[in-house]
């Protein structure tokens, strides 16, 4: 590998860490196609349109009301039991391992089917045995647990509570997420506060539509004391020189944030997303994928977009990658090991640049 015009190649062989991916929304049309086809005969299966017709019209089809009935109304109905969501699961970290993905902080929802004997609890454990199965050899995964903005206090005490039981087989953290035109945010402190006690970190979904981003949630939110954003599209300068105060990690989604209409006053470019605003500054940021399942862009290619849209080298590119380190949630052997790699990968460009 070698330093010099950002390529395919070049973006796959970086050592890439993703730290905003949502698992059920990882899942490739054609994973849950086969998951499909499995189930065909069954009376679950029987019922639901064929994933690739149902779940990936185009990308840029999505918009934020379309999007979250794709979950609720389908993809929960086809993996809804521990099996299909075993294997799932495998074949998400296999598509990021394949990707060059390094380091993964997986995100899920806790989720129940009474009817085919998966409790919240069942779930959990099926992410992680799936996890510990697929091995680090390449990529080191952990998980993070997702509070719906949807849930009652009561739900998210719950979720705190099973990512607390599970600390010690790799969850790390709490992150707020679903759609944002729902729920009241204001009611998750106490549950925040319990995830911050027992060392859990905590990520949020932060100013993803304007009807989220009002200075009432947005303080609320900041007073939870996250240690990274997600997203940061609908911020004043108030907000953002706190954000950039505390030096909060950043999850920033191009294809996401442009697919899905939610830059603000109605601009579609990549050239037009906040990454530019936030690049060079205080914050860590982590490019990140969002949904690979339903965006289609895999985390190789967001960078080939940064690299494109934000003209950025090679080189910027291994830097940005490298700024990101600092605000994972696997704590400092990762980084250590992490840092190993990116150096490794530098030295051989620069070697490959002073070769005769
Ligand atoms: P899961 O938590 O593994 O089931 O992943 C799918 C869920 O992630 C969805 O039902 C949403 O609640 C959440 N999600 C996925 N993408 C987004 C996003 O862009 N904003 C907010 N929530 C999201
Ligand atoms: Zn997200």
């Amino acid at each position: 590998m070698m330093w010099g015009d950002v390529t395919e190649d070049f973006t796959k062989a970086l050592p890439k860490i993703e730290l905003h991916a949502h698992l059920t929304g990882s899942i490739s049309p054609e994973c849950l196609h086969e998951i499909w086809t499995r189930k065909r005969s069954s009376s679950a299966g029987s019922q639901l349109e064929d994933p690739l017709v149902a779940c990936r019209p185009e990308a840029e089809h999505h918009d934020i009301l379309s999007f979250f009935p794709v979950f609720d109304k389908y993809i929960y109905n086809l993996c809804d039991d521990a099996e299909s969501v075993a294997f799932a699961t495998a074949q998400v970290l296999k598509d990021f391992e394949a990707d060059g993905v390094k380091y993964l902080e997986l995100r899920t929802t806790p989720r129940e089917s009474l009817e085919n004997g998966m409790t919240k609890d069942v779930y959990v454990q099926t992410v992680l045995d799936t996890i510990a199965r697929h091995g680090k050899a390449s990529t080191s995964t952990y998980l993070i647990l997702s509070i719906d903005r949807r849930n009652t206090l009561q739900q998210a005490m719950d979720t705190v509570n099973l990512a607390i039981k599970y600390q010690q087989q790799g969850v790390v953290g709490i992150d707020l997420c679903g759609n944002p035109l729902k729920g009241d945010v204001t009611i998750f402190r106490e549950a925040f506060e319990l995830a911050k006690t027992h060392g859990l970190k905590i990520t949020l979904h932060f100013a993803e539509v304007p009807q989220s981003s009002t200075d009432l949630e947005l303080q609320t939110l900041l007073s939870y004391n996250p240690d990274r954003i997600g997203h940061v599209i609908h911020t004043t300068p108030d907000i953002e020189s706190e954000i950039s105060t505390r030096r909060l990690g950043l999850e920033l989604c191009l294809s996401c944030n442009v697919h899905a209409k939610m830059l603000p006053e109605g601009k579609t470019q990549f050239s037009d997303h906040h990454f530019a605003k936030w690049y060079g500054g205080n914050c860590p940021i982590a490019l990140c994928t969002d949904d690979v399942g339903i965006f289609g862009s895999s985390i190789s290619n967001e960078y080939l977009l940064a690299a494109s849209h934000f003209n950025l080298s090679s080189y910027d590119l291994w830097q940005l990658c490298r700024g990101a380190v600092d605000s994972i949630f696997g704590g400092e052997e990762e980084k250590k090991r992490l840092y190993g790699l990116l150096d490794e990968f530098q030295r051989v460009c620069d070697y490959a640049e002073t070769a005769p």
